[in-house]
Formats: structure tokens, C-alpha cells, sequence
């Protein structure tokens, strides 16, 4: 049983507010990747569509003029640090179980090529499957963190990704 859902994350004030500066096209379209990647790897799609959505939920403002500044970037950016506790906090506070916050929370705080902070040893299969699904959806200059979606339509979307990721888990306990 999912104690917190997709669509409970995103239309919540703090995904409301913190979303747009990374894109909320690109959030949502990382979680549907990481749900593809999860059926192929065989990693828990819950949280594989979770750690998707929130994974840039850390990042700062560094459009300059509407476009994608990857200098002010490089030099001030955070958003892994921030992303992982501001993502452990909205997870918390809807009720989700604290491991599994901790695990998405860790998924995040690795996700990024251009992190300082590393994991010891290897990557978990989710946190290596978060980092595949941000880099399955970059675009050149950082238009991914750009592109518009209508609200109604990314509530529509994250409907359907909940409904894929019951019935994968439907599947999975039976099997
Ligand atoms: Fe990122
Ligand atoms: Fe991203």
C-alpha cells in the first residue's frame, strides 16, 4: 500500500513553488523515465517515480534574461543538497515511512554528474537510476529546465503515472 502518492507531491504548495525553477515538464518526465527504468531494472517504481519527481526540486533560480545561465550555475549551484532535505521534508510531512524517505532523499542528493558530494562505493540501482533518468531527458543549454506544461495537464499526467505504478505493483504481488 503507497501511503503518499505522486499526484499528493506534486500539487502540494511546496512542489508549487519549487518546481517551475528546474521545469515542471522536465520533473514529471523524469518520473515517468525512472518508472520505465524501474520496470527494466526491476527497482521499486514508487519510489524510482518519486525520487524522479522531486529531483530537482533543490534548484535555485539561474535564468538570466530567460535563458539557462550554466556559469552562475556552476558557480552557486546546490540544488542536490538542498533538493534531498527540501524532498525528505515534503515526503515526511505527507506521511511517507522514513526509510523510504531516506532512500529517495539519498537518490537525489547523488543524482547530479556535477555533485561534489559522492556516494561511498557504488550507486544503488535507484540512486543510478535517477541519475539515467535526469540524463535521459537533457536538452542542449538547459532547455529542458525550460519547457512549459498547463497545470491541468501535469496533474493529468502524474494521474496516469500513479495508475501505472499501481498496476505495476498489482503485478509484481501477485507474481
Ligand atoms: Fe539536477
Ligand atoms: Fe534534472
Amino acid at each position: 500500500m503507497r501511503r503518499v502518492r505522486i499526484e499528493d507531491l506534486l500539487t502540494d504548495s511546496v512542489c508549487r513553488k519549487h518546481l517551475p525553477r528546474a521545469g515542471v515538464d522536465h520533473s514529471i518526465r523524469v518520473a515517468e523515465i525512472a518508472v520505465d527504468l524501474a520496470e527494466q531494472m526491476g527497482v521499486d517504481p514508487d519510489k524510482a517515480a518519486k525520487a524522479g519527481l522531486l529531483h530537482d526540486i533543490g534548484h535555485g533560480d539561474f535564468t538570466v534574461d530567460g535563458r539557462w545561465n550554466y556559469e552562475l550555475y556552476s558557480r552557486g549551484d546546490i540544488h542536490p543538497i538542498k533538493g534531498a532535505e527540501r524532498a525528505h521534508e515534503l515526503m515526511v510531512l505527507k506521511g511517507e515511512d522514513p526509510e523510504v524517505a531516506r532512500e529517495i532523499a539519498f537518490a537525489i542528493l547523488f543524482h547530479s554528474g556535477s555533485n561534489a558530494i559522492r556516494p561511498v562505493g557504488d550507486r544503488t540501482p535507484l540512486q543510478a537510476l535517477v541519475a539515467m533518468a535526469d540524463d535521459g531527458d537533457e536538452e542542449e543549454l538547459g532547455q529542458h529546465h525550460l519547457r512549459q506544461i498547463d497545470w491541468a495537464a501535469a496533474v493529468e499526467r502524474v494521474r496516469a503515472l500513479d495508475r501505472r505504478i499501481d498496476d505495476l505493483l498489482a503485478r509484481r504481488n501477485q507474481a
